[in-house]
């Protein structure tokens, strides 16, 4: 894994990294209900059939390795290194070639511009301190044909399911970094994608696939 040379983080941001890196031992555990209902369906639904540059923001500790296609070129970036040595783990145990580590900000994305064919996100800009400077950065290497992926928990327009979301969100936010009242999809339109597909996965509109062309 490369270690990013760019390393130096605001205090929002080293905060978040530092819950990620806290959790990283259990984040597996934590997600397993949810993996086995919907996430790991999506995933092999959503990313099997990527080809071509593609670039993972917060690959966390590795969950979509497995579904990626061996002919994909696949570069998994996150700035929590305790995440990635997970990752890591799990990349020598799939023994994929075609996928490299990086320690690296989204908001600081050390690739020039125009280079990936696809980035995908899955769950990942509930977390991300600053999303707009962190959706403009994928914008940037995304190739003119590009397409975003983004398999994200959002805020609901059902009023109860807000109001929950809302007054949870301080507590979730403390405890693993994340964001459950975020307005991504609002977020991906603020810095100029256009939404070519928005569907509701579940809970209602909570559990959202996106994708995006510049
Ligand atoms: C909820 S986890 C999701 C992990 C993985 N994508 C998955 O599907 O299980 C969010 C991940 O995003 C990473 N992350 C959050 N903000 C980031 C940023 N600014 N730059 C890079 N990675 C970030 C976190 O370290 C964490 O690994």
């Amino acid at each position: 894994m490369k270690k990013s040379r760019k390393n130096c983080l605001d205090e929002e941001t080293a905060k978040i990294q530092k819950r990620y890196n806290r959790i990283a031992k259990f984040y597996d555990i934590f997600e397993l209900f949810g993996e086995k209902v919907w996430f790991y369906k999506w995933r092999k639904k959503f990313i099997s059939p990527l080809k071509g540059k593609i670039l993972e923001i917060g690959i966390g500790t590795g969950k979509n390795i497995d579904f990626y296609n061996r002919e994909a070129i696949v570069t998994g970036i996150d700035f929590s290194k305790d995440m990635l040595n997970k990752a890591q783990e799990k990349l020598e145990k799939a023994q994929k070639k075609n996928i490299t580590l990086k320690q690296m900000d989204v908001e600081n994305l050390e690739f020039t511009d125009n280079s990936f064919d696809y980035v995908v996100t899955s769950f990942v800009f509930c977390s991300v301190p600053k999303p707009i400077k962190g959706l403009k950065e994928i914008k940037r290497v995304l190739k003119p044909t590009g397409k975003l992926i983004m398999i994200e928990h959002i805020l609901s327009k059902n009023t109860i399911l807000a109001f929950i979301e809302n007054t949870l969100n301080l507590l979730v936010k403390y405890i693993m970094g994340v964001n459950i009242n975020r307005d991504t999809k609002q977020n991906i339109i603020d810095v100029g994608f256009i939404i070519v597909e928005d569907k509701n996965l579940a809970l209602v509109d909570i559990f959202r696939l996106f994708r995006a062309k510049k």
